[in-house]
C-alpha cells in the first residue's frame, strides 16, 4: 500500500537526511517508525504527500509519488503534522473537518455527519464549533487527528500523534487507532502507543534503516534501542 524504494533526500546545501530507505506497509498494516529526534522520521513522512521531494521511488496504491500524480496521491493520503499549527486554517474546527470532505464532493450535510462521526469516535464533540486559536494544544491536536480522520484517507502518515495529549485523550486516540482498520505509518517517540497501536516497527537512524521487524522483537531489544538513544517502552521496564 505504501512503498519506500531506496529514498534518499537532503535539504539545499545540507548533508543526507534520508539514505536509500526501502521498507513497504502493507495494505491494513499499523506501522510505528521511531528513531532519536532528527533521524528523519518527519522528512520520510513529508516526502509521501509530495511537501518533499525525494529521490528513489514512493509507491501510494500502486501510484507513483511524482509531480504529474500528486493530486491523485493526496488525496489517498492523510497526513497528521508534527504541529497541528500548521494544520488547522480554518476558523472553526468543523469548518477544518469538513474542507477537504466537500472539496472532494460531499455535500455540507453529508460531510458534518462524517466530521460528527469521527468528532464522537474520538471523544471530543465539544470541540466541534471551538475557534481554533481558541483552543489548547492538546485541543488542536485532536481536532488536526479528527480533520485527517475525517477525509477518510486510504493511507494515514501520523507525526506525534499522542504528543501533548492528556492520559484521556492519548487512551482515545490509541482506541480509534486501534480501530481503524486502515494502513498507517506512525512516527513517534511514544513507544508505548506504537507497542499498543502497531504489528511492525521501522528503526530510524541518520536517516538509514537500521531495524525493521516485529513490534515485539524490536521494542523489547534493550540494546538495540539504546544504542539508538532510545529506551525500552515505560510498560515493559
Ligand atoms: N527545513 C529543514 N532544513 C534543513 N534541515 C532540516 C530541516 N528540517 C529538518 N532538518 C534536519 O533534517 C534532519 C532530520 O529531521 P527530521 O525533522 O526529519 O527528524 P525527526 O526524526 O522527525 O526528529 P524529531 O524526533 O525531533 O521530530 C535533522 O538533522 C534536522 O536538523
Ligand atoms: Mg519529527
Amino acid at each position: 500500500m505504501l512503498i519506500f524504494e531506496n529514498v534518499c533526500f537532503s535539504y539545499p546545501g545540507g548533508s543526507p537526511v534520508l539514505e536509500e530507505v526501502t521498507f513497504a506497509v502493507r495494505n491494513a498494516e499499523k506501522v510505528g517508525l521511531i528513531g532519536a529526534n532528527g533521524a528523519g522520521k518527519s522528512t520520510l513522512l513529508k516526502c509521501v504527500p509530495g511537501l518533499l521531494t525525494a529521490s528513489g521511488k514512493i509507491t501510494v496504491s500502486g501510484i507513483e509519488v511524482c509531480r504529474e500524480k500528486l493530486a491523485d496521491v493526496r488525496r489517498k493520503v492523510g497526513y497528521v503534522l508534527q504541529d497541528p499549527d500548521n494544520q488547522m486554517f480554518m476558523p472553526k474546527v468543523i469548518d477544518d473537518m469538513i474542507f477537504g470532505p466537500v472539496n472532494y464532493g460531499l455535500s455540507r450535510e453529508e460531510a458534518e455527519a462524517q466530521a460528527d462521526k469521527v468528532l464522537e469516535d474520538l471523544g471530543i464533540s465539544r470541540l466541534r464549533d471551538r475557534y481554533n486559536h481558541r483552543i489548547s494544544g492538546g485541543e488542536k491536536r485532536m481536532a488536526a487527528i479528527a480533520t485527517v480522520l475525517a477525509m477518510e484517507p486510504d493511507v494515514m502518515l501520523m507525526d506525534e500523534p499522542s504528543s501533548s495529549l492528556d492520559p484521556k485523550n492519548r487512551r482515545a486516540l490509541i482506541n480509534t487507532i486501534k480501530k481503524l482498520d486502515k494502513t498507517m505509518l506512525i512516527a513517534s517517540h511514544d513507544l508505548d502507543m506504537i507497542l499498543d497501536t502497531c504489528s511492525r516497527v521501522v528503526l530510524l537512524d541518520g536517516g538509514k534503516v537500521i531495524a525493521d521487524g516485529e513490534c515485539g522483537d524490536i521494542l523489547h531489544d534493550r540494546e538495540l534501542l539504546e544504542a539508538h538513544c532510545l529506551e525500552l517502552p515505560l510498560s515493559l521496564l
